[in-house]
């Protein structure tokens, strides 16, 4: 589609309006601290900080580490299948309203299970928004259970162990936590294990990490999709690759400014990714710590980078249809309601 018709100024209008979907989303990333406050006065659980306030301001990191400290503390105020209906509807209804047709939703089971909170408590209260979102607001969603690297294998495995009688509730797996020290490799023998189960495969690599831990995420744990992967563009030849191969990156830039992977958006690689021909998409990680929903993603960045326009829009939009584990049937649907939508901005033009 030659979108040369659009101009630049209607460009923040077009990033918020134009159908997307999500797909890379901590669901405990989602958790504002208006909630975490509200769930731990419901949950009679004491905070370390006296206000909402003061707990945003502690949302200053320096690397993913530092980042992940608190968010696995905000998680415990997820005590019972309420709590975690209350944050993924909060989540969904944000998601509706940004113009989010479809999303692919990870959680961490391992980070509530730890404290003794069953897997079914967590996996029910998520499912029972999923399932209100596709009624009420009309967005398809689906779970993606995600290992904590820095925990063991075996301990990956006694969470998908936990997790098989609700088979029928997440469609893949993913690897998440923290990065440096905890190669894909680690974790080699439980994703062959999902894989024979018919389970989806992503994981994230190439965040913090290099390169090589992206070719280990595809080669050893044979990960469908790559999430974060920015560090790609140290090796051409895995470049070439992920682009041939049609490996899709979900890339989450303010986040990426947040951790410190750049110093800033108009130091981010995005525009490059794309121009590479690899199948990028924009997402927000984790929105309640990072400053932003996906729309504010989009906006931001392309804000920053004077090389995005309408055709990148339109690319990365289209990129997040194309890079989901719907059906065909349903990809083809929602990437012609997105050429509608771009197709109507030029005509106006
Ligand atoms: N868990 C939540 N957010 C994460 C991130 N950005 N990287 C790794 N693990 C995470
Ligand atoms: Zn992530």
């Amino acid at each position: 589609m030659n979108l040369n018709c659009i101009s630049r100024k209607n460009l923040p209008d077009i990033l918020c309006r134009m159908p997307k979907a999500e797909l890379h989303i901590h669901i405990e990333g989602s958790l504002e601290p208006e909630l975490i406050f509200e769930l731990a006065a419901r949950n009679r659980i004491h905070l370390p900080y006296p206000s909402i306030r003061e707990l945003r301001t502690a949302y200053t990191f320096t690397d993913l580490q530092s980042f992940l400290d608190l968010y696995y503390s905000g998680a415990g105020v997820l005590q019972k299948e309420e709590d975690f209906f209350d944050m993924t509807w909060a989540y969904l209804k944000r998601a509706k309203a940004e113009n989010v047709l479809h999303a692919e939703i990870f959680f961490d089971p391992q980070t509530h299970t730890a404290r003794g909170i069953p897997f079914e408590t967590v996996i029910s209260g998520l499912d029972r928004a999923i399932r209100r979102g596709r009624e009420d607001l009309g967005l398809s969603a689906s779970l993606i259970l995600c290992f904590l690297r820095h925990l063991s294998e075996e301990d990956a495995f006694a969470v998908l162990e936990d997790a098989l009688p609700f088979r029928d509730k997440f469609i893949g797996v993913g690897l998440d936590s923290s990065e440096r020290g905890n190669p894909p490799g680690k974790f080699a023998g439980v994703f062959a294990r999902c894989r024979e189960l018919g389970l989806r495969l992503v994981a994230h690599a190439g965040e913090e990490g290099s390169a090589e831990d992206i070719r280990q995420a595809l080669d050893l744990l044979k990960a469908e999709r790559i999430d974060h992967g920015v560090h790609c563009l140290e090796d051409p030849q895995l470049v070439e690759r992920l682009a041939q191969q049609r490996i899709p990156l979900t890339v989450c830039p303010l986040s990426n400014v947040k951790l410190c992977v750049f110093p800033n958006l108009a130091a981010h690689n995005i525009g490059a990714l794309l121009a590479a021909g690899i199948t990028a998409t924009i997402n927000s990680d984790d929105p309640a710590y990072f400053g932003g929903y996906v729309n504010q993603n989009y906006t931001a960045t392309f804000a920053a980078l004077p090389e995005l326009g309408a055709q990148e829009a339109y690319q990365l939009a289209r990129n997040s249809f194309q890079a989901s584990f719907m059906d065909e049937r349903m990809k083809d649907g929602w990437i012609r309601k997105l050429d509608e939508f771009f197709a109507h901005f030029c005509l106006k033009a």
